[in-house]
């Protein structure tokens, strides 16, 4: 491994290097720990929680497209409870960190989630405003300035010392809009981008391909997409940011980092390849040392705009 300090600083949590893994991309953990010890990572955000089980959307919720891949998978998992019950003991097993990400339907259901989950320990709270598969809350709290600062003061109320980052939706106009009236109402850090709404359809039936007609969008396709975005908002906010979206090579971290991530995800590349985020590190370490840093930490905001 080459001698560059990989730690990076994410509002507050130390990650020992700048490698997420994306929620709902790796469940929660246990199916990939059979490939490597999660303690490689710098962090998990775990897949999204509701305050009651939920079933998801039906199948076929997931299509290939050309460089990514659209869902609806509609956030089904077993609810917070049962995560604080089973999923957070075994991930507390590793030495990494631990981000619960959550989607309500009120505000008020946020906040019961904050509570139980600072309770129980988790090291971050990823809140979660901009899913476009569910109809209830999800994306039209991204969508909407007061509404994304309504649920995430009420967020930061109720997670005690935990500190709440909040994920911000693509499918809007000006998402600078967004991150400022979330920095405003006292979010202490931002990931971006969820998925972007799209649509395939079958030419033969004429039907969509997926049962919900619609769903988004990730994968490499987006990249360009997450590091203007980025880009914009690093400008715009002085919240750390956890950058995603099509990140499967070192490169491609390299330049959400410089964009003005702090660190950053990987989601729909593990489908191809569970050990992507073990490369994306390693490309990243590369990258620093080729280009003299110390510290990978030292990427973060350096671009040098014409
Ligand atoms: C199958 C699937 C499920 C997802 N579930 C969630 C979720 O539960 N909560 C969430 O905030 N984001 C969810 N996402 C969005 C990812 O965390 C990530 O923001 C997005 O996929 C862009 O990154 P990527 O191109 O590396 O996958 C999901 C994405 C995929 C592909």
């Amino acid at each position: 491994m080459p001698d560059v300090n990989m730690q990076v600083d994410l509002a507050g949590v130390t990650l020992k290097n700048p490698v997420v893994v994306a929620s709902g991309t790796f469940g929660f953990g246990r199916e990939y720990s059979q490939f490597y010890s999660l303690g490689e990572l710098g962090g998990i955000c775990a897949k999204g929680l509701t305050l009651h089980p939920r079933m998801g959307n039906p199948s076929p919720r997931i299509a290939e497209t050309p460089m990514g891949i659209l869902n609806s998978v509609g956030l089904e998992n077993p609810g917070v409870d049962a995560f604080i019950a089973e999923g957070l003991p075994f991930l507390r097993k590793f030495d990494t960190k631990v981000i619960a990400n959550i989607s309500g339907n009120t505000p008020e259901e946020y906040g019961i989630m904050c509570e139980k989950l600072s309770d129980a320990g988790v090291d971050m709270i990823e809140v979660n405003i901009s899913c476009p598969n569910v109809k209830a809350g999800g994306l039209a709290y991204g969508t909407r300035p007061e509404l994304a600062a309504e649920v995430t003061e009420t967020a930061k109320k109720h997670a005690g010392n935990v500190p709440v980052m909040v994920k911000l939706s693509p499918n809007v106009t000006d998402i600078t809009e967004i991150a400022r009236a979330v920095e405003g109402a006292g979010a202490d850090a931002l990931s971006l981008i969820n998925t972007i709404r799209g649509m395939r359809i079958d030419i033969n039936t004429r039907r969509p391909v997926l049962r919900m007609n619609t769903g988004g969008l990730s994968g490499p396709a987006v990249l360009p997409v997450a590091v203007r975005m980025v880009w914009e908002v690093f400008q715009a906010v002085r919240l750390p940011i956890l950058g995603m979206g099509g990140v499967s090579r070192g490169e491609d971290a390299a330049q959400l980092m410089l964009a003005g991530a702090s660190a950053v995800a990987v989601g729909t590349a593990l489908f191809a390849d569970p050990f992507a985020p073990l490369a994306v590190r390693d490309g990243l370490a590369e990258i620093a040392q080729r280009q003299g840093l110390s510290a990978v930490s030292e990427l973060t905001g350096g671009v040098r705009p014409w």
